[in-house]
């Protein structure tokens, strides 16, 4: 394989960003009806760009390319991933688009989302360039689902980066359309680490039983991780199967808890370390991420 130890970057994240509008302690809604929130707060959001800022925060060299559109929210999105260090070479502002929002309403541990797909879903595969891709170690995708333009095109995308000698991961976060498939197992032939959280695990594979589902991937991803929030995680790879327990601590609100798990698990991934070392990293991160509101603000201190 490639050598890739000396390359500047180690992760190139490609995906989705939008900020999040997390609204606390709301009332179910009604038409008709208008309710009051306790809270409000604007973070960034995106899985992509969660697992990207954070990844940066832990101290691995990141670039992320996503496409957001040229207005006041794709610049907040920008000014978020540079204050993390993230290299923003080909983010992409699109000057007719608008970019992708995504409002929570959340109440206790429970939240229900709504997304605006906006610039979001206009990623292409194209927006990564090789010589982009030359410069680092690894290609991490996340929501896959939403990104409508780059699923068919994704396993041509992670073969070029292998080819570069770079690693893959995917995070497939939840299917608005609840088709669960898309042609995500083209994809998954191609990814050395697949992310999902147990329920999307369960309804990718269709079975109910947990370790069944995670073998049944890593048939085709190199190795799964299923995120099982604060159970932590079972991670399946070849004939093994072992689960890492979570991280105790005082949650406040779980928003991008599976993409920060994903930050901590590669940021020590690219170094080369255990399975087992790179899920504890990543519990460790999933829990730093549920002491605050939103995926990145215990990452910013
Ligand atoms: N309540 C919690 N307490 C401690 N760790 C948590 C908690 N919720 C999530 N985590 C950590 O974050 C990881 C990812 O969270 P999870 O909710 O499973 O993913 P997703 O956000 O993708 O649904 C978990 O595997 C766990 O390590
Ligand atoms: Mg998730």
């Amino acid at each position: 394989m490639t050598k890739t130890e000396s390359r500047p970057l180690d992760v190139i994240v490609a995906g989705e960003a939008n900020p999040d509008l997390i609204l606390t302690s709301v009332p179910p809604l009604e038409l008709d009806q208008e309710k009051l929130a306790r809270d409000m707060y604007l973070v960034l959001g995106g899985s992509s760009a969660i697992t990207a800022h954070n990844l940066a925060r832990l101290g691995a060299r990141t670039g992320f390319v996503g496409v957001v559109g040229d207005d006041f929210l794709g610049r907040f999105i920008e000014e978020k991933l540079r204050a993390a260090g993230v290299d923003l070479s080909f983010l992409r502002k699109l000057p007719r688009a608008k970019t992708g929002l995504t409002v929570w309403h959340t109440r206790g541990r429970r939240r229900a989302g709504v997304t605006f797909l906006g610039a979001i879903a206009r990623l292409r595969a194209a927006h990564v360039p090789s010589r982009y891709l030359a410069r680092a170690r690894h290609l991490h995708v996340g929501a896959y689902f939403l990104l409508e333009n780059l699923q068919p095109e994704l396993p041509r995308l992670f073969r070029r980066a292998r080819r570069l000698g770079l690693t893959t991961s995917l995070d497939c976060n939840y299917d608005p359309r609840e088709q669960w498939d898309s042609g995500l197992h083209q994809t998954l032939a191609l990814t050395d680490v697949f992310f999902p959280n147990e329920d999307e695990a369960r309804r990718i594979t269709g079975l109910r039983d947990l370790r069944a589902a995670a073998r049944q991937l890593a048939r085709h991803a190199r190795i799964v991780v299923v995120k099982r929030g604060a159970r932590g995680v079972l991670v399946a790879a070849g004939d093994r199967l072992f689960r890492v327990p979570a991280v105790k601590t005082r949650v406040v609100e779980t928003t991008g808890a599976g993409d920060s798990f994903n930050a901590g698990f590669l940021a020590r991934f690219v170094r080369g370390a255990s399975l087992e070392e790179c899920a504890a990293a990543g519990v460790r991160a999933g829990a730093r991420a549920v002491t605050r509101v939103g995926g990145t603000t215990a990452f910013e201190e």
